[in-house]
Parts: C-alpha cells; structure tokens; sequence
C-alpha cells in the first residue's frame, strides 16, 4: 500500500492545470449504455474509479477503449448481461448509475445496492423511489436491486427532494431512464451540480429532449431512440478548489488554469473571508495568501451551496486560522473521518453532532496520519504541506480515485511529496469506496 512522505512546511508558487470532472465522467460514462454505438468522451482524467467504470462497463459487454490520455471511447452495441456486480459496486458507489440507462435500454437491471462507506450511509432510496414513479417494479434480493419494466418506462412527476436535499447520482439515473420513458417526465427537486448539467447536455447530443438543466426543475420528453455521442467533460471544480486551497493554506501563489470559477463561487467568497486573494486569470484563477488565515464559518449545502467534497479540505486551512471557525455538514453529516487525523497533526478540532468548532492554531505539526476516504485525504496532503516536519500519509489509494498524479503536481509547485510502497508486493486491499 503506497504512502506519501510530505516534507512541511512549504510554500507552493507557480501553475497547475485542472484535469475533467470525475463526477461528470462517471455518470456520462453510465449514459453511453443508452444507445447503440460507439461513443467518445473526451479530457476524461487517468484516475482508479474511471478504470474502475471501464470494468464495469466492460462486464456489461460493452467495449471500452482509451486510444489516448483523456479519451474514452465506448462501444455499447452489445449489453451481454445488465447486471451491476457487488464486487465492483461495493467499491465504487458510483456504480449505481448504470441503474436507469439499464433498465431504460434493456427493460430489467441486477445491480447490487452500494452499502455505506467512510463518510457515511449512502442511501439509494430516492434513486428507487423516482424509477418506480416510472413504472420500474424493483425488489431488494440478496443485497441486489432487481429492476424490471417489461413494457418500458413511463414519464410522471418525480421529486427527488430527501432529507439533506437533492440527491446527484439520483437525478443522474431518474434523468437518463426517463429520455427513453413514454412521454413527458418532470423531475422537481433536481440537483443542480454542474456535473449533472454536463451529463444533461451530453444527453441533449444523444437526442435526448431535456429542458431546465442547471434547474431544481428539469423537464425530459421521452424519445423512441437515442444515439451515441462525443463530449468534452467540464473541469474537475473540487479538483480546482483543492489547489485552491493548497496555495491558501502554504501562503502561496498558484494558478490554477482550466477551472471555472462560476461553478466555485461558493468556495472563493469563502476564501476571500480567510484573507485569500482570489482573482480571475485567463481560463482559472490565482490564488495567494500574504497575511494570517482569518477564521470563517462554513456549511456545505448542496449547489450552489458550499461543496460537501471541499469540507475537509478547507477545514485543514481553518485549523491554522487566527481565531475560531465552525464548520456545519448538512450533506453527509458523518462526514468528518478527518478530524482526528487533523487532531493527531496538534490541530484544535472538537466535533459537536453535525458541526466541527475549529480553535485555530498557530502550526501543525507532522504526524503519521490515515486517509479513509478521497477527500478526507486530501485534506491530509494540505494539513502535511502547511505542517512542520515529515508528515506520513497511509492508505494514499484513496487520494489516487478523485486525484490524478497529485503528488506530481504539487511537486511542480514547490511541494516535498514522496510515494513510498514499504511493501511493494502486496496489492491495496479492494475496500469500500464512497
Ligand atoms: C455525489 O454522490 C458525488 N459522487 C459525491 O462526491 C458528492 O459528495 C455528493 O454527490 C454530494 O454532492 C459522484 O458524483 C460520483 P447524493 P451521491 O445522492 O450522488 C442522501 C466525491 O468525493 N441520499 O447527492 O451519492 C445521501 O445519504 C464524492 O467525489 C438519500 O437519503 O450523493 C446524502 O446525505 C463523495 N437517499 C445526500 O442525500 C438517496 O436515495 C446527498 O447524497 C440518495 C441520497
């Protein structure tokens, strides 16, 4: 299992280029089994749960290829078997997107419920809730959702609204089933992610009749047929706002180049609040920190909101602030796998139900640490920047699903990053991915 020696404290300086969005990949990825064909999307990043989707795919029967970095090309002429194995499902929650596409193409899908991971319960209730407000009859069997419409979908009012708001991955799949639905579908209570207006507009090439998107609302009129497409997924936003925040928390000066500050304006009013200055350059940003982190508060929210997958992330830089912050999680309210680990590297960090109360220190100090999920590591790599001395980061397996090469990167920005496999002969063990 490889893990990253990080020398701290450093100062990173220079430029860094934001690759495709994981989230708007995977699920396009899941759209192409919709039509027959061979479809290509383009600036999809090198990461293991992209691979891991390649697999799936490929289970499914489907071709899957990546002539070059950042091309996918896959041919869903053939679906052998849609059935979603618990093997890889267990791994990749994500995997629970290939639901509505298979059964909107195939009129029944076996796919194994995802289970919970680090940062919490994760749930696929809603999910089921809209395909059969569809017309899908589903049944749980040995831990499998069996879905089956034998005379295909039709379109209905849906609302996909849950107790910590929409659901991504849920629109994802009420949205794909319902292009191929007899008639008018409304999906009220959409998520608004960019990354499921990417997937919208990648459908829209398909044929696909979708009005509203980027809106809670979202209208589908559903089509005999769809066809195969190329599309270029957007930028990777908490990609950007990690580096964002990697330049805040080292007192740095980064560009960040191919992100689009539109979809982070939550994230840049926030570090504008710790003293950042964050400024438009070009196709990015550039981000620097001359003074002491100011204290802020922060509560994620679903979007526009503040992102739930750049909470740990800015609670590292909050924990070296000048003052206290509180930092509320209103998306997965467990989701705080990191606190110890910040508390091991002599951070002030108290957990108070869904809130975590920061006491700003003056410096981190280096530690060995333990990554438990993607964006909990992450985290832990800025904590190690900022941090005095070598700090250990194990189980970096978990960085490598959302991160591509993060340690490269960084580097090239001034960054003492080094991956070690103390035990080079045995594999990272398959565990549970969120
Ligand atoms: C997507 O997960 C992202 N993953 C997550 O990013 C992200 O944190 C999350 O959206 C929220 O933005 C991908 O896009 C691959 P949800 P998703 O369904 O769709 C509850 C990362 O780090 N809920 O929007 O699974 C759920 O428990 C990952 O890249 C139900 O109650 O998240 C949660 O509290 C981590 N019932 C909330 O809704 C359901 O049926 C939001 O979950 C579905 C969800």
């Amino acid at each position: 299992m490889d893990i990253f020696c990080i020398q701290g404290p450093v100062r990173l300086s220079g430029q860094v280029t934001v690759n495709g969005a994981k989230n708007a990949t995977l699920p396009i990825m899941a759209a192409t089994l919709l039509a027959e064909g061979v479809s290509q999307i383009r600036h999809a990043p090198d990461l293991a749960d992209v691979s891991l989707f390649c697999k799936l795919l490929r289970e499914l029967g489907c071709k899957v290829e990546r002539p070059r970095k950042g091309l996918l090309v896959i041919d869903a002429t053939k679906i052998d078997r849609p059935f979603g194995d618990y093997e890889i499902v267990r791994r990749m929650r994500a995997s629970i997107c290939i639901l509505g596409p298979l059964l909107a193409r195939c009129r029944h899908a076996e796919v194994s419920m995802p289970g919970g991971c680090a940062i919490g319960d994760r749930p696929v209730d809603i999910h089921l809730c809209g395909l059969q407000a569809l017309g899908a009859k589903i049944e749980l069997k040995g831990g499998y959702i069996i879905a089956d419409a034998p005379n295909g979908l039709t379109g209905t009012e849906v609302f996909l609204g849950g107790p910590f708001g929409s659901t991504v991955l849920g629109t994802a799949n009420v949205m794909m089933a319902a292009t191929l639905a007899k008639g008018r579908t409304v999906i009220e209570s959409a998520a608004c992610e960019p990354e499921i207006a990417d997937l919208a507009r990648c459908l829209r090439k398909m044929g696909a009749r979708i009005s509203g998107i980027g809106s809670p609302r979202l209208v589908i009129d559903g089509v005999k047929q769809l066809r195969p497409f190329k599309h270029t997924v957007i930028p990777d936003r908490i990609e950007a706002g990690t580096f964002m925040i990697a330049s805040a928390i080292t007192g740095g000066h980064v560009t960040v180049k191919n992100c689009r500050l539109e979809h982070l304006m939550a994230v840049v009013e926030k570090l504008r609040a710790t003293g950042a200055i964050v400024e438009p350059d070009g196709d990015g940003c550039t981000v620097s920190m001359e003074g002491p982190i100011r204290p802020t508060d922060i509560t994620t929210l679903p979007y526009p909101g503040f992102p739930t997958d750049l909470q740990a992330q800015f609670m590292a830089l909050l924990a070296l602030a000048k003052g206290n912050s509180v930092v509320v999680e209103k998306v997965f309210p467990d989701r705080f796998m990191h606190v110890a680990e910040l508390n091991r590297m002599a951070a002030n960090l108290r957990k108070e139900g869904p809130a975590v109360l920061v006491t700003g220190v003056k410096e981190l100090i280096a530690a060995p640490v333990m990554a438990s999920d993607l964006r909990a590591s992450a985290a832990l790599v800025l904590a190690g920047l900022a941090a005095k001395g070598v700090t250990t980061v194990n189980r970096v397996y978990h960085i490598d699903r959302g991160y591509e090469r993060i340690e490269q990167r960084l580097n090239a920005l001034g960054a003492k990053i080094f991956r070690e496999n103390p035990d080079a002969k045995t594999e990272p063990p398959q565990t549970e991915r969120d």
